[in-house]
């Protein structure tokens, strides 16, 4: 009897872990993400009870999972990617420590390697990138675009499409050269999958009308896509 926070991965129903489907399978009451996979919410029993966070404020789905571990259900709380990567998967751990009630945690496969490497993107290459930084971009303003401007390696921004134009701007007004190698990846992983690729300087308005969710890759490695993606259609 706990309360599972459990890893969906990143769109494909297929890139759950193999303890998280189990979990899933074996529920009683499974509180899942607008974005997760429906495929995996259709696994858990058919009598489980179901409920949508995204109706619900942050606060309110703490005090739900709490008040649903203490009456002694075995909980699934379904998140897209990693429950701990930008997933406010610790606010809700924290939730339930404080409260005393028992949780586990089964990591999931995040967004920020698999969704460009689906799409021909190794976010590090020897020779190329040997550092990956991933940062929440949905408020481009409050970042330090001086120290991601002049951080090496390849740049994977959250949540950032919205702020996409002001954000590429920024960075080349704080060193990062216009001509870095840029790619867009909305619904990655799913058969909804489109990517865009561009200069930094050009970017945001190859990307326009993307749709969410989307991520950002900047760096030199995008550009091995070219050769990465070919071989890969050709195989599949
Ligand atoms: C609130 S964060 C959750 C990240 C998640 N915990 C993870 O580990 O991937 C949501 C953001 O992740 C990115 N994202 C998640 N899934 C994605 C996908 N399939 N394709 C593109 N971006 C995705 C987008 O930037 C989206 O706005």
């Amino acid at each position: 009897m706990t309360v599972w926070l459990v890893g969906a991965g990143p769109g494909d129903p297929g890139l759950i872990t193999v303890k998280g489907l189990e979990r899933v399978r074996a529920c009683d009451v499974i509180v899942y993400d607008r974005l997760v996979a429906p495929e995996l919410v259709d696994e858990a029993p058919h009598d489980a009870l179901r409920i949508e966070r995204d109706r619900l404020e942050q606060d309110e789905v703490n005090e739900l999972l709490v008040a649903l571990g203490r009456r002694g259900d075995d909980v699934v709380r379904l998140k897209g990617g990693d429950p701990f990567l930008f997933g406010r998967g610790g606010e809700e751990a924290l939730a339930l420590a404080d409260a005393g009630v028992p949780f586990e945690v089964i990591p999931g496969v995040s967004s920020l390697a698999s969704v460009p490497g689906f799409a021909g993107i190794p976010v590090t290459h020897r020779g190329v990138a040997s550092a990956v930084t991933a940062f929440a971009a949905h408020e481009v303003e409050g970042l330090d675009a001086e120290a991601l401007a002049h951080t090496p390696g390849t740049l994977v921004a959250f949540m950032g499409l919205a702020g996409l134009e002001r954000l590429a701007v920024r960075l080349i007004e704080h060193g990062r050269p216009a001509g870095t190698p840029a790619a867009v990846v909305s619904a990655g992983t799913t058969p909804d999958e489109r990517v865009v690729t561009a200069p930094l300087g050009a970017i945001a308005r190859a990307a326009e009308g993307l749709p969410t969710p989307a991520l950002v890759v900047i760096g030199e490695v995008v550009a091995l896509r070219a050769s990465l993606r070919a071989v890969r259609r050709s195989a599949a």
